[in-house]
């Protein structure tokens, strides 16, 4: 079987190009190596790439596995799971339930946790339920994103989420990362940053999530931030959060502003 899968082929499917208006030459293409990755088959088909199968009628990546870049070439990868989250309180983004977390009797999972809320939340549980990265994964909460200690040499954080993020202590920083944090040389030393999940070219801002530099998951949340961005469901997210609300948003909890514009498209 073949390893990499066309360039163009997953381009188009992730970035959401007319793949027919393309003038795409592989039509359910049957070669000797078997069928094209994203083209129709039938269960006696033999599907041409490592790690596809014939689901639903389509060859396309095994269960546990999903498409990504290494280098230059597309491939079914292994799906990484994600084994905690730190995170902060900011409305509508996270908003957290006080009574709930207090409460030895709940299920704080990523996953099914009702302790938390807000559009970051529903946005990993979107992940979630598409990658099943999430089978065993609690959430931290922290309360500030932490200080940078100049004192020693290099400085180091010493708070919050910083801190947890330097000393690989968790997976993802679920907290809406925007250019203002781009712009402090001393973060981007420890984190990186996931492709911008909101994105306003007139107010200019752009949101990421953040991880530890040596993060093996980043491609995770960006191909589900492209395919989510093209779904619109980021759009719908973004409706739901700031432009209708939630009775449980208090602005005075929200720490990363964000106006919405509700004539122009925002994603
Ligand atoms: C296929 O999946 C396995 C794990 O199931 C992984 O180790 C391997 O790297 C994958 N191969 C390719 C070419 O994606
Ligand atoms: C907060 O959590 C408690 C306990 O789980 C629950 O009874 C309550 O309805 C929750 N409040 C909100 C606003 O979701
Ligand atoms: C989440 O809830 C489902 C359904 O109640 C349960 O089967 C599962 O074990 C829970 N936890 C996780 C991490 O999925
Ligand atoms: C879940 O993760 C914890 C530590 O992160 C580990 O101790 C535990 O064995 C894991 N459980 C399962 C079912 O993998
Ligand atoms: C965190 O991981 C990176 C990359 O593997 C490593 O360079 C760094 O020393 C680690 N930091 C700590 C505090 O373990
Ligand atoms: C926002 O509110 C409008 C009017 O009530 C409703 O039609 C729409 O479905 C809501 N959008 C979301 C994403 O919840």
């Amino acid at each position: 079987m073949e390893h990499f899968i066309t360039f163009s082929t997953v381009f188009l499917l992730i970035f959401g190009l007319q793949y027919e208006a393309a003038g795409s030459p592989n039509k359910a293409t049957v070669t000797n190596g078997g069928i094209d990755y994203n083209e129709r088959c039938t269960l006696k088909d033999k599907c041409k790439y490592t790690n596809t199968s014939c689901i639903d009628g389509i060859c396309q990546c095994q269960p546990g596995h999903a498409i990504r870049l290494r280098g230059k070439q597309f491939l079914c990868a292994e799906i990484i799971q994600i084994h905690n989250i730190v995170t902060i309180e900011d409305h509508p983004w996270v908003i957290k339930n006080e009574t709930c977390l207090k409460s030895s009797s709940v299920d704080k999972s990523c996953r099914n946790s009702s302790c938390n809320s807000g559009f970051l939340v529903d946005l990993i549980r979107k992940i979630d339920q598409d990658m099943r990265n999430m089978n065993n994964c609690t959430i931290t909460e922290v309360s500030s994103i932490g200080s940078l200690d100049s004192s020693t040499n290099p400085p180091t954080w010493k708070t919050g989420i910083m801190a947890i993020v330097a000393n690989n202590q968790t997976d993802l920083a679920m907290a809406p990362f925007g250019v203002k944090h781009l712009r402090v040389p001393e973060l981007g030393k420890i984190m990186r940053f996931s492709a911008i999940f909101v994105h306003n070219t007139i107010s200019a801002t752009n949101f990421m999530f953040g991880f530890p530099l040596a993060s093996e998951i980043i491609w995770q949340f960006d191909l589900m931030t492209y395919k989510l961005a093209k779904q619109r469901y980021l759009e719908q997210l973004l409706e739901k959060w700031f432009v209708n609300g939630t009775s449980s948003w208090s602005k005075k909890k929200q720490l990363t502003p964000y106006e919405p514009n509700r004539v122009c498209r925002t994603m």
